[in-house]
């Protein structure tokens, strides 16, 4: 890191996790008696290339954030706890209207690299957040994915298959994806111009809303983000294989608001 970088991870937690099932938010479920947002609160906060964090969270979650979360946990780089939005991109937008509101008000420095990651995905450690720096450093935006292992088929509304892609070609995309944070703060000011279908992550409002190219970098194939039931098991023992020392912190109340 050059000592000019200021660099702010977004992490995402105002989803209802509605593929889930239950009623709880997926984020705030326990994964060996952490609430599984906590993994890569954690992930940011050791991390010395992060300078800050926003934490976004539901409307009504804010205060379980703050008191269950990061005071508890004492997460010192987490700058705002602020409300999302309905869409996924609309947080992401909040976060970067927020960063923007700290540094006019001369809080923080200006933001060099934004990284936004889903707080869904616990799996999130050291090695990809620095492959995500120098992706960044390198390309200007760059987003963590992994060459697909399955055969991906496009098909009609039937499942008729239309076109069969070279898989050589395709990757699976997920979180951090990490931007100069003017080129994805002016990206997503112009997308809410024209508000298009379909966005879906953060690299597609680059790819369409400037010439700016995203450049796919190695994530991990335990990177997972918890969407369904079945994920809880799978990410539970990827996490108990990267960290032997994962306790239960008993002294700190978990319970939901
Ligand atoms: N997210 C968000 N704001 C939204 C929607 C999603 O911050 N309005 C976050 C989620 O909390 C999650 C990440 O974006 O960390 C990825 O979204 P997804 O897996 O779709 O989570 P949910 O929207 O919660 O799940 P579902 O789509 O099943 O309801
Ligand atoms: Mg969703």
């Amino acid at each position: 890191m050059t000592s000019q970088e200021f660099n702010i991870a977004v992490v995402l937690a105002a989803g209802k996790g509605k593929r889930m099932a239950i009623d709880t938010p997926k984020q705030y479920l326990h994964l060996f008696g952490h609430p599984i947002i906590w993994y890569s609160l954690k992930a940011c906060e050791e991390d010395p290339q992060i300078n800050a964090v926003i934490l976004v969270c539901g409307p009504d979650e804010t205060e379980y954030c703050r008191e269950r979360i990061v005071k508890p946990y004492r997460f010192q780089k987490v700058a705002a706890v602020i409300e999302g939005g309905a869409e996924r991109y609309d947080s992401v937008w909040r976060a970067l209207q927020e960063i923007r509101r700290q540094k006019e008000a001369g809080l923080i420095p200006a933001c060099t690299y934004v990284l936004v990651h889903d707080g869904a995905r616990p799996l999130l450690n050291a090695q990809i957040l620095g492959r995500c720096l120098e992706g960044v450093r390198e390309h200007g935006a760059c987003a963590a994915g992994m060459p697909a292992k399955d055969t991906i088929k496009i098909c009609d509304e039937k499942g008729t298959v239309l076109q069969t892609p070279d898989r050589a070609a395709l990757w699976t995309v997920q979180t951090p994806q990490t931007f100069e944070y003017d080129l994805l703060y002016g990206a997503y000011r112009k997308m809410y111009e024209n508000l298009p279908q379909g966005i879906t992550d953060d690299a597609m409002v680059v790819e369409q809303m400037t010439d700016h190219k995203v450049t796919m970098i190695m994530g991990s194939y335990r990177n997972i983000k918890i969407t369904t039931p079945e994920d809880m098991e799978l990410a539970k023992a990827y996490l108990a294989d990267e960290n032997e020392n994962l306790t239960t912190r008993e002294d700190i109340a978990h319970e939901r608001v």
